[in-house]
């Protein structure tokens, strides 16, 4: 059994009426499909947390900064229909395009600052395309608690941000990075390497971990940073976007984790563009 996949918004607002009416809490889980363990991961938790759960998916031209890229990205709605079968959740919320952008559509959800920096320098338009798209799943579901990914975790501070400039009455709950055995960060862009590079793949976290031991022994950050790109490149990555030590809230550059820290690093592996965190201390 699959649960229902609702296309329109006026059928998404009558079901979140009447669960309100009833009393219920609602978790919704945006999503953009090609649907893994790590967003299996997201439902349970909503589910766990909520009496209702909707699960969206909806691919957002407006994040994809390169057009190929969005035209590449995985589209396996049935696919993930199944998966979600197992898990109960309420609704599969999967809107079109006129839905979320209609003819005239002009407003856009720019959060300042912690964008500039890691994949928002690198992807421009991409975090206001993440904004806009958030903020109007938010404001459709009406939700309670809303489900993200620590594996994004940029993405997990802006809409964190946002929700609380714009009083929008949803907690934002952020949930660990699921990886596969061998260390690699769960992630829908998996799918796009090739069976070489997926053996690769698993030695950028590799050279996090290690970087991030070497941080916490005293090492110097520049130096073990100098050592971890090396290794990565060596392993067959193209190019190292970024491997930085920053601080978790605010997402400022550090020298040393003085404060609550993450490693955060993107890196182009066989024309896949792959991103990884993890804490340091
Ligand atoms: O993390 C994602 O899959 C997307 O950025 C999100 C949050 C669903 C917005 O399109």
């Amino acid at each position: 059994m699959t649960a229902p996949i609702v296309r329109s918004l006026t059928e998404l607002r009558a079901m979140v009426f009447e669960w309100k009416a009833n009393g219920e809490t609602v978790g919704v889980v945006p999503t953009m499909g090609a649907l893994h363990q790590g967003h299996l991961s997201l439902a349970r938790a909503a589910k766990e947390g909520c009496d209702r759960v909707i699960v969206t998916i909806f691919i957002n031209p407006k994040q994809f900064n390169n057009p190929e890229d969005y035209e590449k990205y995985p589209r396996t709605e049935e696919e993930d229909a199944v998966k979600l079968g197992p898990l109960n959740v309420d609704a599969i919320y999967v809107p079109d395009g006129p839905t979320m952008y209609p003819e005239g559509f002009a407003t856009t959800v720019s959060v300042g600052g912690m964008t500039d920096v890691l994949c928002g320098a690198h992807r421009p338009g991409h975090f206001d395309g993440v904004a806009t798209i958030v903020s109007k799943l938010f404001l459709q579901s009406q939700a309670d608690r809303a489900y993200f990914g620590e594996k994004d975790f940029q993405q997990l501070q802006v809409v964190t941000r946002l929700a609380a400039d714009l009083n929008i009455p949803i907690e934002v709950v952020g949930c660990p990075t699921i990886r596969e055995e061998d260390g690699l960060a769960m992630s829908s862009r998996n799918l796009l390497l090739s069976d070489r590079a997926r053996v690769w793949a698993p030695e950028l976290n590799a050279a996090m971990q290690d970087m991030a031991d070497g941080i916490l022994a005293g090492g110097d950050v520049a130096e073990l940073r100098a050592k971890a790109v090396a290794r990565i490149e060596r392993a067959g990555f193209t190019e190292v976007e970024y491997l930085d030590l920053r601080a978790c809230d605010t997402l400022e550059e550090l020298d040393a984790p003085t404060r609550p820290a993450r490693l955060l690093a993107a890196a182009w592996l066989a024309g896949v563009r792959l991103i990884d965190n993890i804490a340091v201390g």
